[in-house]
């Protein structure tokens, strides 16, 4: 996996670990922390695509 930059990796895994979190708090009924879970997880998808797919969603801005 050498190919991918190390900040999209970080990024990427940030991700998953904070979506893994969202999935076992509903599991566990605990939506408020869901629903906590779900907003930063959603702030993973912006910031991951204003780092690395800004040519694809013109409006986000890279943040440098
Ligand atoms: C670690 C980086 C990363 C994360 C996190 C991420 N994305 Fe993306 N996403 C990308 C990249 C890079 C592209 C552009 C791919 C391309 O241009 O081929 C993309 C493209 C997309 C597209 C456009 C696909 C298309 O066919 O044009 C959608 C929709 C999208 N992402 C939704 C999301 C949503 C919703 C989340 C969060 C739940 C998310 N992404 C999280 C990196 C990420």
């Amino acid at each position: 996996m050498k190919i991918l930059p190390k900040g999209f990796i970080k990024l990427d895994q940030k991700f998953h670990m904070t979506a893994n979190e969202v999935a076992n708090a509903v599991d566990t009924n605990d939506f408020k922390t869901a629903i906590s879970l779900y907003s930063e997880m959603t702030q993973s998808c912006l910031s991951c695509h204003s780092a690395y797919a800004n040519d694809r969603f013109k409006n986000l801005k890279t943040k440098k």
